[in-house]
């Protein structure tokens, strides 16, 4: 068996977390505990996926979860150099948002019922909604938790351990690409002459070696039980929630409008996982207005020297019309907007530095539809 501890030498040893609060706004914290996932910038834009192929091992996975977290200044603290300051807008700070509320409320729920269910597979959660909309944030962010509750529940006996895997439904995934992926998270050895069925045995005896708890399968949308491939990726799927005693957590792209959850396939998966909408901030919900908290906790997470608090909640409405309450492309217009004011040295945000910036095309298309 691999042992997933040897071969993570490398990642760098637990290092500070700092538990962290937000200061004014009542909905949304910021959270500092939390690494903000858009660490590994790519050309200025959006990164997930970047750092979605450094998570998708358990080294990279580990090496996530035990980084430091950006975090805004505490108070009384000693000024950040400007390369400091813009290297922490360029990552930013993860917001601790009702999708990720409710997903660690309800992992943590799935994992004590499914703890003494031995045979059958345990009930699963898929996170879904469209794109750029937190999706992997909320999976990677809960994987987190669970990740640092274990190491502190278990101490040093946990050496060994790999409480949480992460894994991506490949393009055009069949059983056997799927398979090796969850092999190449734990380092197992695969060689071609392997079968399927062999991998699998593989994967399901270092899994339970290694005592996986819970495992995050991300892009699910990519599956498709109606071809033949697919049916054989969801079956090995439902095998292996079966053989690993794990809790299983699902995210892709609006799955109920997606073949996954038709047929029997369908049937099986929809009748034991329960949905976490992941959708776009609505800005006004009963009593709460969940956009301007959103824009609250980001505002009170910057570190510009001259910016006036209230400016950006204020201006909700035009944020929501450029953003359509999607969360990525508010986060990228703040990050952008933030990186301009350290850059031309006015160090605040304002309605004419927001307007300077093009966002993603989705927005941009929203926001100024074209003529018919
Ligand atoms: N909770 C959050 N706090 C701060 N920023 C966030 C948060 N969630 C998402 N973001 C921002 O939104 C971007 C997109 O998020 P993410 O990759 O999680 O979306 P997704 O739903 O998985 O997208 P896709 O369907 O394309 O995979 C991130 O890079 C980050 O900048
Ligand atoms: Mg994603």
């Amino acid at each position: 068996m691999v042992n997933p501890r040897q071969r993570s030498a490398a990642a760098p040893a637990a290092s500070r977390q700092t538990a962290g609060t937000n200061r004014r706004s009542p909905g949304l914290a910021a959270n500092t505990a939390a690494v903000a996932v858009n660490s590994v910038d790519r050309d200025g834009a959006s990164n997930e996926g970047t750092l979605q192929g450094a998570v998708t091992t358990w080294d990279g996975f580990e090496a996530f979860v035990t980084a430091p977290v950006a975090a805004p200044p505490l108070p009384g603290a000693p000024p950040r150099t400007l390369d400091e300051r813009l290297a922490y807008h360029s990552r930013f700070v993860t917001v601790r948002t009702p999708v990720i509320e409710a997903l660690a409320r309800d992992v943590r729920t799935l994992m004590l019922l499914g703890r003494h269910q031995a045979v059958t597979a345990r009930p699963s959660l898929i996170v879904t909604g469209p794109a750029a909309a937190g999706k992997t944030t909320a999976l990677l962010q809960v994987g987190r938790v669970c990740h640092l509750a274990h190491t502190r529940r278990h101490g040093p006996a946990a050496a060994g351990h790999v409480p949480v895997a992460y894994v991506l439904v490949p393009p055009a995934a069949s059983a056997k690409t799927l398979a090796v992926e969850f092999a190449r998270y734990l380092g197992i050895p695969v060689t071609d002459r392997m079968s399927q069925a062999q991998i699998t045995n593989a994967v399901v005896h270092t899994y339970t070696a290694a005592r996986v708890q819970l495992v995050m399968i991300d892009e699910i949308h990519r599956l498709n039980p109606r071809t033949t491939t697919g049916a054989q990726t969801a079956d090995l799927i439902k095998d292996l929630t079966e053989r690993i005693g794990a809790t299983f957590v699902y995210a892709g792209i609006d799955v109920t409008g997606t073949p996954l959850f038709t047929g029997v396939r369908g049937a099986q998966l929809a009748g034991r996982a329960s949905l976490i909408d992941c959708g776009a901030f609505p800005a006004r919900l009963g009593q709460h207005e969940p956009f301007h908290d959103l824009i609250t906790a980001m505002e009170n997470a910057l570190d510009l020297h001259h910016h006036t608090p209230g400016t950006l909640p204020a201006l909700a409405g035009y944020l929501h019309q450029r953003t359509a309450g999607r969360i990525g492309s508010l986060a990228r217009l703040i990050r952008q907007a933030s990186i301009t004011a350290l850059t031309d040295g006015t160090e605040r945000i304002t309605k004419t530095t927001l307007e300077t910036i093009r966002l993603d095309h989705l927005a941009e298309q929203h926001h100024r539809p074209r003529p018919r």
